[in-house]
């Protein structure tokens, strides 16, 4: 019914009023009208931020790719579901259509169940931008397999931390992956990962770029002849509401990667209403978001939200420079995309290229243009709004995170007025607040604050993997009875919210969240080092880059400094993967310290941002002078 495409800003209004007067009424209303169910949910939801527990449509029963696949087969078998647009653009993109995704969902499940997975058992996929990727997705959901998918970025210790923290039975990659004019031995990386995993029992190889791999007998298999021989039907798993879909790792501010488990049918839910109502989708659009699967934003708004609407959703391999800085809207013109979606940090790196590529391209086919990931900078939504959307295209500025699943605070593009910078006001359903250090709630408008979630929304994460305690910790512990998001923002006169950053240790670099400790324990684990401390600086295409103050064991006197930057480099690309790579490292003869022996990163942030004048009182440091020093060499 109505409610569930909104078109106007009185219908937002009105909408949103009912889903937080009445929000049981308002999701069942949306999840009764516009899913297929095997059995409908005894209770819409009960919840306790104090546990933390949250459970929406309990007692349902479903399967997620029915709704993502069978339900779309007698209307829509013949659309295209997947357009896959390949790294080389001399190759001919592939169109998968509804018909032909359900099959080759199909047969991969087989062959998952072939290989002994069964309902509840975790897969690791570390896959490049293939439809293999979406596919292996579907194909564990499909059979109530969780899947975990690691960002094919990451490196091998990375990765074999992620494989062992969910304890997966499976891994799904292929024998490499093309990246611009370069090729990744994905395998390769694998392959070291599993060394210390004995216990992983089969690894499913795609074939993408014919390389000369090794493949260890018993235990990898090539998919391909796997598939040929699978059948295209596979019953779908009947799935509780609240059994885990997926798991997803992101940085904290402490610690190992958390893993955010997301539920089946919540998710699925808030995914496809974010998803319609956020870019409009209209029947006939292509609709694309040049996020990588591996990443949530790929997870609901490439794979989960598009498919539950029977939407064309773009898979592009490649990277936004190759064969040149027009790829992007070369593919806007070829494919007449509707719908554009990516990251502040590739606007920011496009328009340094000035406007000579985007003019080669028609890009009428545009109607609304989507950022995330971090906070957009004035100077790069004024570009996107003028270049690439000619004025005429709505920007939604969406903000979200990974253990939120959906988008939670965004303009609806055509209602919504839109101003530079703020992501406006929440989306149906969810209830924004900001708060004060002491815990209070700062109501009215024209204030800045904390931003926290007052009431639990359908794809909300239900626990950390393995770590309720943690889940509790991080998220419902700062403030009672609230999900603390770890961002601060501000509400200006008219009640549009404006995100202004992390108020912890995570910092956002080209829109990957990375935590400070673990990149300092890699750095630390070099035998010069004594000691570190991460901090974030601006940066004007990466939005933030990492300036790292090390201190060595010895003064460093007749080192090179220059090859031990290098080696601090290459121990973090190691340890976690080429994007938190420092963009500074500066030697120390200490780090600024409190008493309890905390090191002060506020002191160091200032540095590092050129904003030595507002440091404040540092004599309360244990060692004032350290900071002196510091300033007098920063690199
Ligand atoms: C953090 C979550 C979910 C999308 C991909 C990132 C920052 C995200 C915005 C935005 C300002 C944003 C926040 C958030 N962030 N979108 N539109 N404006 N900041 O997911 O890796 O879980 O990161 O990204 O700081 O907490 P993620």
């Amino acid at each position: 019914m109505s409610n569930y495409h909104i078109k106007q800003f009185e219908e937002y209004f009105q909408v949103y009023r009912k889903s937080v007067r009445n929000p049981e009424q308002f999701w069942e209303e949306i999840a009764e009208e516009h899913f297929v169910w095997r059995k409908k949910w005894d209770n819409v939801l009960s919840w306790d931020f104090k546990k933390p527990e949250v459970k929406w449509f309990e007692g349902a029963k479903l399967n997620i790719t029915e709704n993502c696949l069978d339900r779309h087969l007698p209307t829509r078998g013949d659309k295209t579901a997947i357009l896959f647009e390949p790294n080389n653009p001399n190759e001919d993109a592939e169109h998968i259509t509804y018909k032909q995704l359900y099959a080759r969902v199909c047969k991969f499940a087989n062959v998952l169940k072939e290989k002994g997975i069964q309902k509840g058992d975790r897969v690791c996929i570390y896959l490049p931008m293939i439809p293999e990727l979406a596919i292996s997705i579907l194909a564990c959901a499909r059979i109530g397999a969780v899947h975990s998918v690691v960002f094919a970025g990451f490196s091998a210790t990375a990765l074999s931390s992620r494989i062992n923290d969910c304890d997966a039975k499976m891994v799904i990659t292929s024998d490499g992956s093309y990246r611009g004019p370069k090729t990744i031995d994905l395998k390769g990386i694998v392959d070291e990962a599993l060394n210390d995993i004995p216990g992983i029992q089969s690894v499913l190889v795609a074939k993408r770029i014919n390389s000369n791999i090794n493949m260890k007998a018993g235990r990898d298999y090539w998919l391909d002849p796997l598939l040929e021989e699978a059948y295209s039907d596979c019953n779908a798993e009947l799935m509780d509401a609240e059994d885990p879909l997926f798991i997803l790792y992101t940085s904290g501010s402490t610690g190992k990667p958390k893993g955010m488990v997301h539920s089946s049918a919540g998710y699925m839910v808030y995914t496809a209403y974010t998803f319609k109502n956020v870019f409009q989708y209209r029947d006939n659009d292509v609709y694309w978001c040049t996020a990588d699967i591996g990443w949530i934003t790929g997870h609901s708004y490439i794979v989960y939200g598009p498919l539950a609407n029977g939407a064309t959703t773009v898979m592009f391999e490649g990277v936004p420079s190759y064969p040149d800085f027009g790829r992007f809207w070369d593919i806007v013109e070829k494919h007449k995309v509707t719908q554009f979606y990516t990251a502040p940090t590739a606007i920011r790196a496009l328009a340094k290229q000035g406007t000579e590529h985007v003019e080669k391209y028609d890009l009428s086919s545009l109607k609304v243009l989507g950022t995330v990931g971090e906070p957009i900078n004035e100077e790069a939504w004024h570009w996107y709004d003028e270049n690439i959307g000619k004025k005429k295209s709505p920007i939604v500025d969406t903000w979200w995170q990974t253990e939120t699943g959906g988008i939670m605070i965004t303009p609806i593009p055509f209602s919504t007025p839109t101003k530079p910078t703020y992501a406006t006001l929440p989306f149906i359903g969810i209830q924004p607040a900001l708060m004060d250090e002491s815990g209070n709630e700062i109501n009215g408008n024209q204030v800045e604050g904390r931003l926290c979630i007052k009431f639990p929304w359908p794809s909300i994460a239900r626990t950390i993997w393995g770590n309720h305690q943690r889940y509790k910790d991080t998220y419902f512990s700062a403030y009672d009875n609230m999900y603390f998001t770890g961002d601060g923002a501000l509400r200006d006169e008219v009640g549009y919210y404006r995100i202004t950053g992390r108020v912890d240790d995570v910092i956002i670099v080209s829109g990957h969240n990375l935590g400070t400790a673990p990149i300092e324990d890699a750095i630390n684990e070099h035998p010069a080092v004594a000691e570190s401390a991460i901090v974030g600086f601006p940066h004007d295409v990466k939005g933030n880059a990492l300036y790292g103050y090390v201190t060595l064991k010895d003064s460093g006197e007749g080192r090179n400094h220059d090859n031990l930057r290098k080696e601090i480099n290459q121990l973090i690309t190691d340890r976690i993967g080429p994007i938190a790579k420092l963009d500074k490292i500066q030697f120390t003869v200490g780090l600024p310290k409190t008493r309890s022996g905390k090191i002060m990163r506020r002191i160091l942030r200032k540095i590092a941002c050129n904003e030595t004048d507002q440091l404040g009182d540092t004599s309360t440091l244990l060692n004032p002078e350290v900071v002196d020093d510091i300033i007098k060499n920063v690199v």
